[in-house]
């Protein structure tokens, strides 16, 4: 490589210490992030990898309310948990630290008193919503109401979870607190800002000029639309008692704005791991021979490609070379949700594959191959389980695999186990060919590292075993030994096929380390060579093994994934989403029958402390206008396999027959309830559980101490029958 930097700083976003990640988040940032670092440290370049927990914000609060316990306890907690899944996958950071370490705190406060010393902030009277009961200010989060954009009735501050829309808390219809069920009134208070628009010309010459041929066309295009959009100031302070504190004599409870100090975090996380290490920590943000990128998922672009890097120009630091965001990870067709269960956390993976009996770290190379094959470099991918078995029993099993293990065990038998010398006056095409493809392959895979084009840099690593697969394949030398008393000297023939092969190994476990380190290492052992043979500047080269080397007894490196596998994470999948709305279902009284409950939206904060939940706030007539309620009559039920709390309802609603999916399965029995009458919402949007498409729902009544009613005319009347 021409021109490399002198060092490089790798960060990958800081996940919140507020519960598990999920393999969305893997695939977003850490995995790549991994694969990246570790090719570098391959190429013996200088480099930090940086990460940690972010531990402010609003979210440890709330999580801490839900949990009944404290926000100290919470990221202590999940700061470790999380820890050790990221180490449990192989991702491997130089340093994973916490925001909450006095360190960071001081970092932090530096950073903004040097800002604000030099006039970069500017201070703004506001009026922000408060909660005159709770006598506090009001975080966007703790303020609940009505998305104007799709009507969930328990929408965020900062964001309606139902339709994703970003969200301030003044756009939300009927803001009520979540503290203290009441509406919240407008106070006044000062914060500090940071002016964007002040940058604008900057931003954009620096992305929209500058990086506009070397950054991802999705991340340039969600810059520009920021920038078109018109920048504004930005508060970088906060009513608030969990966070960083403003270092100011004037500003009794304030913090600064999670989004603010969670990026400082990488450079007190630098100044740790200087620390630890007794490196010099300051050139890897200062020197601009630094080569910085930051691995994100899509939804921090902002954070990272306009308002942390105003504030590290204004700081005097460097700026990111890119930022390589990723698209989301869908799961088995449906987005990956917290709040609605529907998601894969590492943990469980770990749990479930890694930590079982035939597990082993070759379960986490199995994840690590399974999401580059799908990383969302460009667009939204999907996880399936099928996938996920496919690509490891007909990709990683059948050829990579398949191909080391053959080549290990004809050089036993064919070779008495030890590298065979090589013929090259017997050389015929093939043998050119598997030649040249060994020595092409490391500058395809680095060109396609350096471009961050992860899936696409995995595929040529496993091509050239699939190459290799086919040469043995033609060369067939245990056809050959056949013909040796006849031909003794057609032993050259097998000499050179599985030198050959054992040079395509030693190469493949080289180019194959960044993606799957443990596979890597295997492999380091069966071949009895140390790990420095891994060094980058060895691929391509053909005397990796030297003759007469022995060589270890063969050992798989991977394992199929059984059908069975399948099939147990996917019921394990609906049962966990089933789990929640069933659940929802048993919420507080009158809650029974919510759209929002059933759509699978997250128990409210004030449910989630035991709280009594206060009347919901005002709706006008057309809200209500829009429910379609209509009369029905249970004409078939039944228990759904697996799932103990629903019930598969067939209802005449008069014109049609319906089939509903209903939480009550713990409160009656099929049979006592076939031919009651019920009242439906008609208009529901369809929804599968346990693939069955679920065509409405039924209302239910439920009293103080959780038993359920149903809601019916006081007689029978024709099924179908309107309801207003
Ligand atoms: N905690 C944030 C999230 O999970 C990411 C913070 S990245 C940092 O979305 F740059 F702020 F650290
Ligand atoms: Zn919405």
């Amino acid at each position: 490589m021409t021109n490399s930097p002198k060092r490089y700083l790798i960060t990958a976003a800081l996940p919140y210490a507020n519960g598990l990640k999920h393999i969305g988040h893997l695939a977003g940032a850490y995995l790549p992030a991994d694969i990246y670092v570790r090719y570098l440290r391959a190429q013996k370049r200088d480099v930090a990898f940086i990460c940690g927990s972010d531990e402010h914000g609003t979210a440890i609060p709330i999580q801490a309310m839900k949990e009944g316990t404290t926000p100290r306890a919470i990221i202590d907690k999940y700061h470790e948990l999380i820890r050790q899944n990221f180490a449990d996958l192989g991702i491997s950071f130089d340093i994973y630290h916490r925001t909450s370490e006095p360190l960071h705190h001081e970092t932090a406060q530096e950073f903004f008193t040097y800002l604000n010393s030099r006039g970069d902030l500017e201070v703004k009277e506001s009026e922000q919503y408060y909660d005159e009961e709770a006598k506090t200010f009001l975080a966007d989060r703790y303020i609940v109401g009505t998305c104007p954009v799709c009507g969930n009735t328990r929408a965020y501050g900062d964001q309606c979870e139902n339709c994703g829309t970003s969200l301030s808390p003044e756009m939300l219809l009927h803001p009520h607190s979540t503290l203290s069920g009441k509406p919240p009134v407008k106070r006044s208070t000062r914060h500090w800002y940071l002016p964007l628009d002040k940058h604008e010309d900057f931003l954009r010459e620096w992305i929209l000029k500058e990086h506009k041929d070397d950054w991802r066309a999705t991340v340039i295009g969600q810059c520009k639309s920021w920038i078109d959009g018109g920048l504004q100031p930005r508060a970088v302070t906060r009513d608030l008692d969990w966070g960083v504190k403003v270092p100011l004599p004037d500003a009794e409870g304030k913090v600064l704005y999670v989004w603010f100090d969670a990026p400082i975090g990488y450079i007190s996380a630098t100044r740790q791991w200087g620390l630890n290490t007794g490196k010099d920590w300051r050139p890897y943000w200062y020197d601009k021979d630094t080569k910085l990128v930051h691995f994100i998922g899509k939804d921090n672009i902002v954070f990272h490609c306009i308002i942390f890097p105003i504030m590290l120009k204004l700081h005097g630091n460097i700026l990111p070379d890119n930022v390589p965001a990723n698209e989301f990870m869908n799961l088995e067709g449906d987005k990956m949700s917290t709040s609605r269960n529907w998601k894969l956390e590492m943990e469980d993976y770990i749990n479930d594959f890694i930590k079982k009996d035939n597990g082993g770290p070759q379960l986490a190379d199995s994840l690590r191959y399974y999401l580059t094959t799908i990383s969302p470099e460009t667009k939204d991918s999907e996880f399936t389980w099928k996938g996920f078995q496919d690509a490891n029993n007909s990709e990683l099993v059948s050829k990579f695999g398949n191909f080391v293990n053959r080549t290990f065990v004809l050089m036993h038998k064919l070779c008495n186990g030890k590298v065979p010398p090589l013929h090259p006056d017997r050389f015929d095409d093939a043998d050119r060919e598997i030649i040249a493809a060994i020595e092409a392959t490391p500058a395809k895979v680095e060109k396609l590292l350096e471009e961050y084009r992860f899936r696409d840099a995995q595929f040529e690593v496993i091509m050239l075993s699939d190459l290799a697969n086919k040469y043995m394949q033609k060369k067939e030398p245990w056809i050959v030994v056949r013909t040796l008393e006849e031909t003794p000297e057609n032993q050259q023939l097998i000499d050179n096929c599985l030198h050959l092969c054992l040079q395509v190994t030693a190469n493949l476990a080289i180019l194959i380390n960044p993606f799957l380190p443990f596979t890597a290492r295997k492999m380091l052992h069966l071949m009895k060579v140390v790990e420095k043979m891994l060094d980058w500047e060895n691929a391509g080269k053909l005397k990796l093994l030297s003759v007469g080397y022995s060589l270890r007894a063969p050992e798989l490196l991977f394992r199929k994934i059984e059908d069975a596998e399948v099939k147990e994470q996917i019921g394990k999948l609906q049962a966990a989403s089933e789990a929640r709305i069933a659940d929802a279902v048993g919420e507080p009284a009158g809650a029974v029958g919510t759209a929002g409950a059933l759509a699978g939206n997250p128990p409210s904060p004030e449910a989630a402390a035991g709280k009594e939940a206060a009347v919901k706030p005002a709706i006008g007539y057309d809200d209500f206008a829009k429910l379609d309620l209509r009369v029905g009559t249970i004409v078939t039920a039944e228990k759904v396999e697996k799932a103990d709390k629903l019930l598969k309802l067939g209802i005449d609603l008069g014109s049609e027959q319906r089939t509903i999916v209903s939480g009550i399965a713990l409160h009656f029995k099929p049979e006592e309830i076939v031919g009651r009458q019920v009242v439906v919402v008609a208009n529901l949007s369809p929804r599968k559980m346990r693939g069955i498409e679920s065509n409405g729902m039924i209302l239910m009544a439920e009293d103080p101490s959780g038993k359920l009613y149903f809601v019916q005319p006081g007689e029978k009347i024709q099924p179908g029958s309107g309801v207003s």
